[in-house]
């Protein structure tokens, strides 16, 4: 057995459930059970060794001194990211499964993914570029979302890992794949630095014109996840305005102030603090926080985006971003039917997610900033999630 776990050494998450496995007698196996939270993130990378659509997945960790951090190439995903909680406790703050199978069936959750062509919503599934009209997926009804009904998400992409620190996995999306102009050749690139930030470099190009907007979709719960509702954990977003959207989560194209609204996180903020304003007529539509922020930015370049607290663990997590937008999704669509590699299961609000991007609907709002690409540019965006803790 042992011989077997080494051959798989990817990571010493690997080693965990490996060495679990050797130990782990019919006797044993209850206490296993029962100290579950201790071993989260013990992931077994033979559960993401599969062949889909005739290509191998697999299973890469990242890690320095204090944080680890699992990434499947199914869809770019991020499986787990552990962090040390204030009393040094191993705390996986990131939602997900613990076999690449869930990931293929967890419906339209996006776990931990890289979506694209375009995060978030494309009205009706419809732009034009160059007096030509589009037609995509309108996978989230009336609207096309996240890049339609496989887009990123649900693909191999092909990894690299030069070193314990960085992954590089690319992929390349065929001319008119999902509806989408233009062949696009993307990379990301996840690497955990020296300073505990794990760092998401994206960059992509094109031989027609196209539109791009990727984006990382983790949720985090930063007391751990399915560690209850994230409603009590404070954040900050450094936005003066939000884009409202009409029923359906569209933007309305109006840039509006957050002052005076359930949306002013301007100063950390309870993420539940005024979720029930029945007065909000934004919450309503969104079931809760589904809106994209307009960041407050200066110059050009990394600019802080976002900072939350978990309330339990004191775990902070800073959000760096080139971009131009931050969605702050609640996951008022979590309703329990996915059980989580905790053991656990989704629940209602229990993570939430910063997806740093341009807004959504761009290439049908021509005051948004520009989401197109045209071949002979690289398309490059970085975001940072640091990670530290408050005592
Ligand atoms: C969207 C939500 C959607 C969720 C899917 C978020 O980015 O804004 O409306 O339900 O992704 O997990």
């Amino acid at each position: 057995m042992k011989n077997f776990c080494s051959a798989f050494l990817v990571a010493s998450l690997a080693l965990t459930a490996c060495n679990n496995t050797q130990q782990n007698n019919s006797q044993q196996e209850s206490k296993t059970d029962s100290t579950k939270s201790e071993t989260m993130g013990a992931l077994d990378v033979k559960k993401f060794q599969q062949i889909i659509d005739g290509k191998p997945t697999n299973l890469y960790v990242l890690k320095n001194k204090d944080l680890q951090v699992a990434i499947t190439d199914y869809g770019a995903r991020v499986v787990s990211i552990l962090v040390p909680d204030k009393n040094g406790k191993q705390t996986d703050v990131s939602v997900g499964f613990d076999n690449v199978d869930d990931y293929t069936k967890g419906g339209d959750t996006y776990f931990g993914a890289v979506v694209g062509r375009y995060g978030n919503r494309i009205a009706k599934g419809k732009f034009k570029l160059e007096g030509q009209e589009y037609s995509l997926a309108t996978n989230n009804a009336p609207n096309h979302l996240h890049g339609g009904n496989k887009g990123f998400s649900r693909v191999v992409w092909d990894a690299q890992q030069p070193d314990d620190s960085t992954l590089i996995l690319t992929y390349i999306s065929d001319d008119g794949e999902e509806g989408y102009p233009g062949e696009l050749d993307a990379q990301v690139t996840y690497t955990l630095t020296s300073n505990n930030e794990l760092k998401i470099d994206y960059e992509a190009t094109t031989d027609k014109a196209t539109v791009v907007n990727l984006t990382n979709h983790t949720y985090f719960n930063l007391n751990g996840e399915g560690n209850g509702s994230i409603n009590n954990h404070l954040m900050m977003i450094n936005a003066d305005k939000f884009t409202p959207v009409d029923s359906t989560l569209i933007p309305t194209g109006k840039l509006e102030s957050v002052a005076s609204t359930p949306f002013d996180f301007r100063k950390p903020t309870a993420i539940g603090a005024r979720i029930n304003d029945t007065n909000s007529m934004q919450l309503k539509y969104g079931k809760g926080y589904d809106h994209n922020f307009i960041l407050n930015k200066s110059a050009s370049g990394l600019t802080k985006a976002a900072e939350v607290v978990g309330d339990q663990s004191g775990i902070v997590m800073d959000v760096y971003t080139t971009e131009p937008g931050i969605q702050f999704y609640g996951g008022n669509f979590m309703n329990g039917t996915h059980k989580l590699k905790s053991g656990k299961t989704d629940d209602h609000r229990t993570a939430f997610c910063l997806e740093t991007q341009h807004y959504p609907d761009s290439p049908n709002h021509p005051n948004f900033p520009s989401t197109r690409l045209e071949p002979g540019k690289v398309y490059k965006t970085t975001t940072i999630y640091a990670f530290s803790v408050k005592k």
